[in-house]
């Protein structure tokens, strides 16, 4: 999809957060899916060592003979490591438990903060023509999530809508400065997307209340609802949106897509 306002080359964004099962890589996938369907061009790259990205769009340990590591520590090319999945627009740099050793290995590279910079803007990322890539990160503020964010035009931030969410909220804010600060000074916050929202529940409202309270804004306006749909499609190898696209799961990652895109023009019409 062509857009004559956008800036050459593809739009990137770390989905970040430092704990584990907030909706990271649920996120991930299914906004990944969500923009494909819209007709644009995704890249996901798998930066976890579980590679639980990879695993849930059926890339299979098999099909993992060159990763992210790879084009981290090993000068890998980006073609060599992108592959296609099973969905029309949407590809994947997969990642093994390899991964698990590249903060120590990284850490003796005087650019150790630039490799992921240095291998998203390879200029044989052309031949894609990405729209968008989206970078599933560890739990964690490792060098790999600070790579992410070095790479990366803007910040998304899965929330999860439970008690203590907002814990650890401006640890993770803290390392954004500091990267803005050192690497990345244009570095954004996309936004913070309330994950696994229960409505049945009052905590999730007043989560969601606090959230917007502290936060205002930058929370996206569009909610990811607990849905049992979106727990089984990584077992089925497939986003939630192919596994059973009329779930509110699917619906509510939709309306996030939109959400996104639609702030993204406004942001550009005024010249951001
Ligand atoms: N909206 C949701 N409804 C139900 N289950 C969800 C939802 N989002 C995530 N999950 C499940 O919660 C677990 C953790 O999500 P995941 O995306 O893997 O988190 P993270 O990548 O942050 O560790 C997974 O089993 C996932 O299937
Ligand atoms: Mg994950």
């Amino acid at each position: 999809m062509s857009d004559p306002t956008r800036p050459a080359g593809p739009k990137i964004i770390a989905v970040v957060n430092q704990k584990g099962g907030v909706g990271k890589t649920t996120t991930t996938i299914n906004l990944g899916a969500a923009l494909a369907e819209l007709g644009f061009h995704v890249l996901l790259v798998d930066l976890d060592p579980q590679g639980n990205a990879s695993t849930g769009l059926g890339v299979g340990k098999e099909k993992r003979a060159m990763t992210t590591y790879d084009l981290l520590l090993a000068d890998a090319e980006l073609q060599d490591v992108v592959q296609p999945s099973s969905i029309e627009g949407l590809w994947i740099a997969p990642a093994t438990t390899d991964l698990s050793s590249a903060d120590i290995e990284m850490v003796a590279n005087e650019k150790r903060s630039f490799l992921l910079y240095d291998a998203l803007r390879q200029k044989s990322i052309d031949q894609y023509e990405f729209d968008y890539v989206l970078i599933d990160c560890p739990p964690s503020l490792s060098l790999l999530t600070v790579n992410a964010m070095v790479a990366a035009h803007s910040v998304l931030v899965p929330l999860q809508s439970e008690f203590f969410a907002l814990e650890g909220l401006s640890q993770l804010l803290l390392t954004v400065r500091d990267v803005r600060q050192t690497a990345n000074p244009d570095l954004r916050i996309e936004g913070v997307v309330l994950t696994m929202y229960d409505v049945r529940n009052n905590l999730s409202k007043l989560v969601e209340e606090d959230a917007r309270e502290n936060l205002g804004d930058v929370i996206f306006k569009t909610v990811i609802p607990r849905n049992v749909r979106i727990s089984e499609a990584p077992s089925y190898a497939l986003p939630v949106l192919e596994y059973d696209t009329r779930s509110k799961g699917s619906q509510a990652y939709r309306a996030l897509a939109n959400e996104m895109v639609a702030l993204q023009g406004r942001n550009q019409g005024k010249g951001h």
